[in-house]
């Protein structure tokens, strides 16, 4: 019996489909395709109404920025009290105190004793793109480090930084210079041995030439894939060893989906950068480039910004965000949400030889789908069938990985156990339609 999906109409409704025969003649097809068929009228924690009345779970919360769920009353307020008294001005014009008080709340945030600074963009690509500007001036070297299945953007140089050429390199060249892959083992898939490491870097690159690792401590469009035991330590004491800048691109992982404001904080290890951006704002749009104070402030006044950065608008909801995350106790919610996708994807695994691996941290939870367990073949076609059989079923489920064989949680951390089972058990009924045995 559904307590929370309500499916009135067959989908898309009527109401849906008049606004998709709108879009197919007037958005541009390369924005591509919607998981939901159906358009959103209303959203409330980790449940959305469509313009037809149906009621879903939904499990992509916009794609990890809403941590606090669609329309939290008090990102609300915020909100409204900052637009009825102004809606831009660029800080460089007129300054306004959330923007520093903002940067204040993230910098004291931040692991680790050295002092730091915030400085804010409009998208997670910005943020990466930014500090690869401050980390290349700071270090005055070209080279940046990446990793197999990272995604960073789209911009001409976080689209060269992101893996996946289909679609997202899509004839986009030629593309940025300085940019060399390396691999990032994960349980799962062991691609090098840490001890290896060192000598792939550098039959790569001259070391002495890399500015900044840029790596997501737990990668997000590549399939929530968490490094093996003992990786990112590693990768602190080699960056030190050759001067090299350590930024960890927290846009999909950090705001406290793992458990921890930041994802970093699940190893003990102080970044030299963190990216920020998604749930930061809420969903509106703001990012944060958290950086050691003798990193930016080696670099002149005025050499990076944008006239839409750190919008007031956004730094108000970020504010309230972070208020919400201490006095909900969200990073606590994030690990009982963990745990309760874990022990039951883990019991999916027992039953479904579809399921190959579990794996992720917090709310960070991730299963793989694969055709065989021994070859651990993705199951590609199976993984897309499962997305829409759920939200056929009145749930939306994102998928992920390089080869789309993975189901990923992105849920707002407001939602309800009630809610998550139910979801669950839509996901389960797919999962078991699908499975071959
Ligand atoms: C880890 C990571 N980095 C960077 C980005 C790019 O952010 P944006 O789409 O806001 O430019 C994303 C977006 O999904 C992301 O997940």
């Amino acid at each position: 019996m559904s307590k929370f999906i309500s499916l009135k109409t067959s989908l898309p409704g009527p109401k849906s489909q008049e606004i998709a025969n709108k879009r197919e003649k007037y958005v541009a097809k390369p924005m591509g395709s919607s998981l939901s068929p159906c358009y959103i009228a209303k959203g409330e924690g980790a449940l959305i109404t469509d313009v037809d009345g149906n009621q879903f779970i939904d499990l992509t919360g916009g794609w990890g920025c809403l941590a606090v769920g669609y329309s939290h009353k008090k990102v609300v307020t915020a909100v409204k009290d900052q637009i009825e008294k102004y809606l831009h001005t660029d800080f460089t014009a007129i300054p306004y105190k959330s923007f520093v008080e903002l940067a204040k709340k993230l910098v004291e945030l931040a692991p680790g004793s050295s002092p730091k600074t915030a400085a804010f963009f409009n998208s997670g690509s910005e943020a990466i793109e930014n500090a690869v500007k401050i980390a290349r001036a700071h270090t005055k070297r070209p080279a940046i480090i990446v990793f197999e299945n990272a995604f960073h953007g789209r911009t001409l140089l976080t689209m060269t930084m992101t893996h996946k050429a289909m679609p997202y390199k899509y004839h986009f060249g030629p593309f940025a210079s300085e940019i060399y892959r390396l691999p990032f083992p994960t349980p799962y898939h062991p691609t090098v041995k840490i001890e290896d490491f060192e000598k792939i870097l550098i039959n790569t690159v001259i070391p002495e030439s890399v500015a900044a690792i840029v790596i997501e401590p737990i990668q997000g469009e590549g399939g929530f894939n968490v490094p093996v035991e003992g990786f990112l330590e590693y990768l602190r004491e080699l960056t030190n060893k050759y001067g090299i800048l350590l930024i960890t691109d927290e846009i999909q992982s950090g705001m406290g989906r793992t458990g921890k404001f930041f994802a970093i904080e699940n190893w003990n290890i102080e970044p030299d950068i963190i990216c920020l951006a998604k749930s930061l704002a809420a969903g509106l749009p703001l990012s944060a480039v958290i950086a050691k104070k003798e990193i930016t402030n080696s670099l002149p006044g005025g050499c990076i910004g944008g006239t839409y950065v750190g919008n007031p608008v956004a730094c108000r909801a970020a504010l309230e965000v972070i208020k919400i995350i201490e006095e909900e106790n969200l990073l606590d919610r994030a690990v009982k949400i963990g745990k309760k996708l874990k022990e039951r994807f883990l019991k999916m695994k027992d039953k479904y030889s579809l399921v190959g691996d579990v794996h992720g941290i917090g709310a960070m939870m991730a299963i793989e789908l694969v055709k065989d367990r021994e070859t651990k073949k993705p199951a590609t076609e199976e993984t897309a069938q499962i997305v829409q059989e759920c939200v056929k079923n009145g749930v939306l489920v994102p998928n992920a990985g390089i080869n789309k064989n993975l189901l990923r949680m992105l849920v707002s951390l407001e939602i309800t156990d009630e809610q998550l089972d139910e979801a669950l058990d839509v996901l389960e009924k797919a999962i078991a339609k699908f499975n071959e045995n």
